[in-house]
């Protein structure tokens, strides 16, 4: 059991996160985009529907939503960071959606109404959460009998060298922290064992799991080489293990930056860079 709690990880994405979610909202929203579309393909959306989205971030996909509920439909978001929201709110006014709401909370205790939304959907939010199963029991409460959960999470690092390769360059100059000062949870990999994520959608009620699919695709993390190395050594498991070490690790970044560049370089196209990466996509009803 961590030590740690929900309020700490939200003190973290509020203190810590935003400016590197905003410096690379590009890299973060353009990845995730790359699953969700595939995602989306799967999920029965369907004009008039309630969906609450859950740890919604910037909104990006409560707007892509709110499109395919239509006008007589209803999108509520809901993320613990304030300043997500506010942008969220800035770019909804800018958008000609009128059927999004954004709710500034814990999603693991909020008090959504009971059976009151058609369908749940969260985009790599869940794994964030100190205790997913209280949240996803909170979720399933949420949802009508018959309402549909799609969650999209990160499969293992060892399947995401997306993730892994600043951690592997990292680690050739730096030693992982055993003790992480700040963070935001149990972690982007928290879901990745089927086993383990199979027992917690169970254990939050949702008995019927109507797909658990392999997601394996190349994702964008650069629009060009420096913009992909300065993510890695910000962003992630490699920010992460050079920012826990304090001096030693900012005096490492000119060699941590050069392997990159080397190993990054193979994978450009154009000057984007693109790198393999894997997620579940996960629906499960609320029977
Ligand atoms: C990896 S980001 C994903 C954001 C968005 N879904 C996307 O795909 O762009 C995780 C989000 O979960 C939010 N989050 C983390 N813990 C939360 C909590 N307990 N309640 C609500 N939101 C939370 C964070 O603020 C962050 O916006």
């Amino acid at each position: 059991m961590s030590h740690f709690t929900n309020n700490d990880f939200i003190r973290c994405w509020n203190d810590i996160l935003v400016p590197k979610w905003n410096r690379f909202r590009h890299i973060l929203s353009g990845n995730g985009k790359n699953h969700s579309d595939i995602a989306f393909e799967y999920a029965n959306i369907k004009e008039g529907q309630k969906i609450l989205d859950v740890g919604c971030g910037y909104g990006e996909t409560c707007l892509e939503l709110a499109e395919k509920v239509g006008s007589s439909g209803k999108v509520i978001g809901i993320d613990c960071t304030t300043s997500f929201l506010e942008t969220a709110k800035i770019e909804l006014a800018e958008s000609r959606h009128k059927n999004v709401e954004y709710i500034l909370g814990d999603a693991q205790d909020h008090p959504f109404q009971d059976e009151s939304f058609d369908m749940a959907f969260s985009r790599f939010g869940i794994m964030f959460f100190e205790n997913r199963v209280a949240a996803l029991k909170n979720i399933h409460r949420s949802l009508k009998v018959g309402g549909q959960m799609m969650l999209i999470v990160w499969r293992g690092l060892e399947d995401n060298y997306c993730w892994r390769v600043g951690k592997e360059i990292s680690l050739k100059y730096l030693t992982q922290p055993t003790k992480v000062g700040s963070t935001c949870g149990p972690g982007p990999f928290s879901m990745a064992d089927e086993e383990t994520c199979r027992d917690m959608l169970k254990a939050a009620g949702f008995s019927k799991i109507d797909l658990f699919k392999q997601n394996d695709i190349d994702v964008i993390m650069g629009r060009d080489i420096d913009d992909a190395i300065e993510m890695q050594l910000q962003v992630g498991p490699s920010g992460e293990i050079i920012r826990e070490s304090g001096e030693h690790g900012k005096s490492m970044i000119p060699k941590i930056r050069e392997d990159l560049k080397k190993e990054l370089e193979k994978y450009q196209r154009g000057n984007e860079v693109w790198l393999p990466s894997s997620a579940w996509i996960i629906l499960a009803t609320k029977e």
